[in-house]
């Protein structure tokens, strides 16, 4: 290993979250449970994109601090322990910045206009033309706040894998133009090879999309677990407003008494059960009796708001602990900083030895 390498015997996992607002259990089907579990297998870096924040709310500087706290409770509340594993946030990383604009130039600018993680969310948030140079530039510093940190291991949702395939050829192209590497070389192999930047792998959840609480849109389609969508769950919520949501959950419309027969496919009770309920052996005999019109809504919905509040309860109280030291937060913001400073800065300075812009 050549001196320069941080000397850690677990390879490096990156991965985060822009702060729009509170984890939902979206989130933790989709990312969130991952992270928590990988902490002593990873060196773990967790990245709060606070400047990608600003790219569809620059206006709002005081909501997006809000957010970026926010975040950092629910990661300590989820279980992400500060001693294995650094969180912090992306503007306190000045090399993040300085690789951007030196990977901007890898990008061909179609290549981003075609993004389809960009394209969805012009459309998901009414973006019409409107949307800034900088929200196009979130991509690129999105393959910086990786690269930065030369992971092996990227858990991301699905939508998250246009960027990371975008991730993966600009540290090919990198490695290639900077390290003299024979673009023939298979990926696992680019760092072996003497390349700077390994060609990352993406790791989806065990549940790529979850449903929200809500009803289908035009089209029959259920929609996305999203803030914006008023049909999440928090991993913050109390016993009371789970308990609300979920009684009040969108089922099969077409069912009026519970002994009519029911249909399990694309109902998000039973999504919701699938996903979360350990006692799958239930859940499939519930959801026989379901369709044969000898179970009820409200029993099905009661036994998952059990499900959801042993799940989420334990989170929200520690949420509650960290809250009343927000001191505590901000400390481990600044000491994840510090350390992720150091392999951050590390990267920067191969870089420029390898752009043969070290003076
Ligand atoms: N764009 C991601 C999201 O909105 C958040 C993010 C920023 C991220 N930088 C990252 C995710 C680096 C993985 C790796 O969810």
């Amino acid at each position: 290993m050549p001196p320069t390498e941080p000397a850690s015997p677990k390879p490096r996992l990156l991965t985060g979250d822009t702060p729009t607002g509170r984890l939902h259990l979206g989130h933790w089907v989709g990312s969130l449970e991952n992270r928590v579990a990988m902490q002593d297998e990873y060196d773990c870096f967790f990245i709060i994109a606070n400047a990608h924040a600003f790219t569809t709310r620059a206006d709002q500087p005081e909501a997006i601090r809000q957010s970026v706290l926010d975040i950092a409770l629910d990661y300590l509340a989820a279980g992400i322990d500060p001693q294995r594993s650094t969180i912090f946030v992306q503007s306190e990383i000045p090399a993040i910045a300085e690789l951007t604009f030196f990977f901007a130039m890898l990008v061909p600018f179609g290549r981003l206009m075609r993004n389809p993680t960009l394209k969805d969310e012009i459309r998901d948030k009414q973006l019409g033309d409107n949307y800034s140079f900088g929200f196009l530039l979130y991509p690129v510093g999105q393959i910086a706040d990786i690269l930065a940190f030369r992971p092996k291991l990227v858990p991301v949702g699905e939508d998250q894998l246009a960027h990371l395939e975008l991730t993966r050829e600009v540290a090919r192209r990198f490695n290639q133009y900077y390290c003299g590497i024979d673009p023939r070389t298979a990926d696992a192999d680019y760092v072996k090879a003497g390349g700077l930047f390994p060609i990352i792998e993406p790791k989806l959840g065990r549940v790529r999309r979850l449903v929200g609480t809500g009803a289908p849109n035009a089209d029959g389609q259920l929609l996305k677990m999203s803030k914006s969508l008023n049909n999440a769950i928090f991993i913050s919520d109390t016993p009371d407003t789970v308990r609300k949501k979920v009684m009040a959950m969108y089922t099969d419309p077409k069912r009026l008494r519970a002994t009519d027969p029911g249909t399990v496919e694309n109902n998000p009770l039973w999504i919701f059960h699938e996903t979360f309920n350990p006692d799958q052996d239930w859940v499939r005999s519930a959801e026989e009796k379901y369709r044969a019109g000898a179970i009820g809504d409200v029993e099905c919905k009661k036994k998952l708001v059990d499900v959801l509040t042993a799940l989420i309860e334990p989170m929200r109280r520690r949420r509650l602990d960290f809250e009343k030291e927000p001191g505590h937060v901000l400390a481990v913001l600044r000491e994840g900083a510090a350390r992720a400073n150091v392999v951050a800065a590390e990267t920067l300075r191969l870089a420029k030895q390898a752009l043969r812009q070290a003076y």
